[in-house]
Formats: C-alpha cells, sequence, structure tokens
C-alpha cells in the first residue's frame, strides 16, 4: 500500500514538473519531451488462443516500436457473459487489442443485461509492458483510487 502511494505521488509530480517545465520555456511539446523510445506488443486477437492473446510464445514479431505522442502502451479486452435467470456463463473473450496509444483510460465498461459486454483496457508506460491478458485490473483499481484521494486532499 505503502509503495503504491509513492508510486501515485511520484506520478504526480513528474507530470506536474513537465507541465511547468512546458509552460515557462514556451516550447512546443514535442519538442519539449525526449525522443519516444517506447516499443509495445502491436496486434490484435479474436481467439483467446491466438498468440496474440497468449503471450508466451515467441511473439518478436508482435514488438513495434511507438511514434511520437503515442507514449503509453495497452491491452483493451472485449469480453462477454450470457446470462439465463439461474446462471451466468464464464466471461468469453471476443477481442483483444495491444497498441501503442496516445491517451489511455485505464478499466472496465459494462455493458448489457442479459449479455453483457466488457471492455477493459489497462496502460503502462514502460518497453514491452503491455503482456498483460487485460484481465489484471485490481491494482489499476486501486491505483485509480488512491490518485483519486491524493486529488481529493490537495
Ligand atoms: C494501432 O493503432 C494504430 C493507430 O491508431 C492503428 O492504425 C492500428 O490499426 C492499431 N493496431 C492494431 C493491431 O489494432
Ligand atoms: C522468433 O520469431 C522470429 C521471427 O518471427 C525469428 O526470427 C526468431 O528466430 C524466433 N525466435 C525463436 C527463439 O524461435
Ligand atoms: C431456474 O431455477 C428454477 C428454480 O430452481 C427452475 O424452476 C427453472 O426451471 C430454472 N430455469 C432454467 C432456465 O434453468
Amino acid at each position: 500500500m505503502r509503495s503504491l502511494i509513492l508510486i501515485s505521488l511520484s506520478l504526480l509530480t513528474s507530470e506536474g514538473d513537465c507541465d511547468l517545465l512546458r509552460d515557462s520555456v514556451h516550447v512546443t511539446s514535442a519538442a519539449a519531451r525526449p525522443n519516444n523510445e517506447l516499443w509495445c506488443y502491436r496486434c490484435l486477437a479474436e481467439v483467446p488462443e491466438d498468440k496474440c492473446a497468449d503471450l508466451r510464445q515467441n511473439n518478436s514479431a508482435l514488438i513495434h516500436k511507438c511514434h511520437n505522442d503515442r507514449r503509453v502502451c495497452m491491452v483493451k479486452r472485449f469480453s462477454y457473459t450470457t446470462s439465463t435467470e439461474n446462471s451466468t456463463t464464464a466471461l468469453k473473450m471476443w477481442a483483444l487489442e495491444r497498441n501503442c496509444t496516445k491517451h489511455c483510460e485505464p478499466g472496465c465498461i459494462i455493458i448489457g443485461e442479459r449479455t453483457k459486454l466488457h471492455a477493459c483496457t489497462s496502460c503502462c508506460t514502460t518497453s514491452l509492458c503491455n503482456h498483460d491478458s487485460g484481465t489484471t485490473r485490481r491494482t489499476i483499481d486501486i491505483l485509480t483510487t488512491i490518485l483519486s484521494l491524493i486529488l481529493l486532499t490537495l
């Protein structure tokens, strides 16, 4: 918990520094930022057996260099459950995308009644960090909660 708070704080302060720098120097944001050295997995899977969804196999063909302002690696997973009055099926994957992106909003959006569509996104900013299956979102939720709490008390 303590390390999460530290991480959140360092995220906050480093972002703040960037903005201050940019504002005071009056340069374009592209010029103010260092070169984009980020590499992410980039692929689209439509079945869970696809090597894009299961990155344990040789996956060097899926590695992609990010360009310009696309400085976040993300995993977006679409899956669904169907329910009858007594039961709900296990979550079935429908599609999974890995990519470099400019804006990344972590978390899940769930829509529907009988058939529930889950669209879950995870975001990370170190090279080849977007290797998860798109289902590990608990830590992100905790981080978001802590960030919100910190922002509220500022
Ligand atoms: C990754 O993002 C780029 C730019 O938005 C897009 O053109 C490309 O189709 C995406 N790749 C995959 C595998 O979704
Ligand atoms: C992985 O795949 C790449 C090409 O896709 C190939 O060049 C490389 O030798 C493979 N590595 C292993 C360990 O199989
Ligand atoms: C759901 O459960 C009820 C009571 O146990 C049963 O009468 C009904 O047939 C079940 N419905 C389905 C679709 O299995």
